[in-house]
């Protein structure tokens, strides 16, 4: 029964984004939540998962971070497997997550990511990170999210001792403590060789995106990870074409563009997602965040996607705040002329108010679509009393992502389960070969890549 009776028309608006309709302003954002199998391909359980948002009703899934290089210095992650669309077979079980979702009802992007950059780690591994300079990255204790205090990271290592409350202190004792490590190896600087490769590779990856199915694209550049770092004055020391000046530092995102751009074409849905600010000193706030969109859209970006902070400022990238990064929206939404979608708000009457005042084009949802994959579809019916409100805990979603393990949630048990629900895995066919075939023809690609079925 419905039982709420506010107005959340804005909510239920349509929107165009590049030459995609989407039914409303809502959307999942991508969230790693280590179900990948191995190799790189889709999980059952992932199908499921995506489905089973997009069955509640989501207008738009962002595919979580995919590899997209095939270059083997740039994986320094052992822990986090991603899903990878670098090479031509990889193109058909990612058309088969990009055709189970559509089957479930929502348009489909996929984010498209070519290195943690200073973030990975050569722990397994064994490859040393690289950066734009060599400068480690650091955990601000102050900064981190709720769930993460370091006064319990400590404990539960079996540290009985005394623990320091100023942040030096912190960071002091995590590197006395095996497994408290509060923050990055030191790595080494990229070459510009290997930057045009990665350029290169995310150009090839996109198109493949794109034949598998996707509606869209979204570049990954948020979070701290290679291109984050490059705009940053605080990982970025460099003296060549790639370092000082504005357009210098942003140098490797705007030849990603241009990569995609010559592979997809002009009428291809292309963003960026990009961190809003880095929320530290000496870091970029979201003036300089709105000149990098700015320039996105002089490239022939399609949307913005906006997060926020970094592995330094995790409590900016993980919110313990509703809303927390819409007055940053909001800036980086003037003279803006394309798309602009918010993270991190969860409350109804939030979201519609934030889009009535034109702060933001549209609103990405991450830990509460994990919480309760039929938001939407709850607050269509006027039951908002029935959603499960995420409590930004951490714990279930991205605690057990930085462990390795499985994501799974507190408050809503099914999560991680999804697979063994029927209702998320029975599809209707769709004639996916000939859809495929058709866009290539569209595009004017010759089929060298092997089609879905031929492999
Ligand atoms: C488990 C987990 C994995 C994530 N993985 C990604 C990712 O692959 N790419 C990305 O851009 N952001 C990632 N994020 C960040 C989310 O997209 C989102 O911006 C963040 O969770 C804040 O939104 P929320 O408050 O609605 O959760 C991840 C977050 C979580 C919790």
């Amino acid at each position: 029964m419905p039982t709420d009776q506010t107005d959340y028309s804005p909510i239920f608006e349509p929107i165009k984004i590049g030459n995609v309709e989407i039914k409303n302003r809502i959307a999942m954002a991508p969230m790693n939540m280590n179900y990948t199998d191995p190799g790189g391909r889709p999980s059952r359980q992932q199908l499921a998962y995506y489905a089973a948002r997009a069955k509640g009703g989501t207008g738009l899934i962002v595919v979580e971070a995919v590899l997209a290089t095939k270059a083997p210095w740039a994986s320094t992650y052992e822990k986090y497997d991603n899903l990878s669309i670098a090479r031509g077979k990889e193109i058909r079980s990612m058309a088969n997550l990009a055709e189970h979702i559509h089957a479930f009802g929502a348009k489909v992007f996929v984010q498209l990511a070519v290195s943690p950059g200073r973030q990975g780690s050569a722990e397994g591994s064994g490859i040393q990170p690289h950066a734009p300079s060599a400068v480690a990255w650091e955990v601000q204790p102050h900064k981190l999210p709720r769930g993460f205090e370091p006064q319990a990271i400590f404990r539960a290592l079996g540290y009985q001792g005394e623990i320091p409350t100023t942040p030096e202190g912190i960071l002091e004792l995590a590197k006395k403590i095996p497994g408290a490590h509060l923050g990055g190896e030191l790595p080494r600087e990229i070459t510009v060789d290997e930057i045009q490769e990665l350029v290169r590779d995310i150009g090839q990856s996109a198109l493949h995106s794109r034949i598998a199915g996707y509606d869209g694209v979204e570049i990954h550049a948020p979070h701290g990870y290679l291109m984050h770092s490059f705009f940053s004055e605080r990982s970025n020391r460099r003296s060549d074409q790639y370092g000082g000046s504005f357009e210098n530092r942003i140098r490797m995102l705007m030849e990603c563009i241009r990569s995609i751009r010559a592979k997809v074409g002009p009428d291809y849905t292309v963003g960026v997602r990009i961190s809003a600010s880095e929320d530290l000193p000496g870091g970029f706030d979201p003036h300089f965040t709105a000149r990098i969109a700015k320039r996105c859209e002089e490239e022939g970006a399609s949307f913005i996607h906006l997060s926020d902070g970094s592995y330094e400022a995790m409590n900016d990238f993980l919110p313990d705040k509703d809303g927390q990064v819409v007055e940053k929206a909001a800036i980086i939404k003037q003279g803006l002329g394309i798309p602009l979608i918010c993270p991190s708000v969860h409350s109804p009457k939030s979201v519609a108010k934030a889009l009535r005042e034109g702060k933001a084009d549209m609103i990405s949802q991450g830990r509460q679509q994990i919480a309760d994959p039929d938001w939407v579809n709850k607050v269509s019916e006027g039951r908002t009393g029935d959603i499960v409100r995420c409590t930004r805990c951490n714990l279930g979603c991205i605690g057990r992502f930085m462990l390795g393990l499985p994501g799974k949630c507190d408050l809503n048990p099914m999560v991680g389960q999804e697979e063994f629900m029927d209702e998320y895995m029975k599809r209707t066919y769709a004639p996916v070969k000939t859809r495929v075939w058709q866009t290539m023809q569209e595009i004017g690609v010759e089929p060298s890549v092997p089609m879905p079925g031929e492999l």
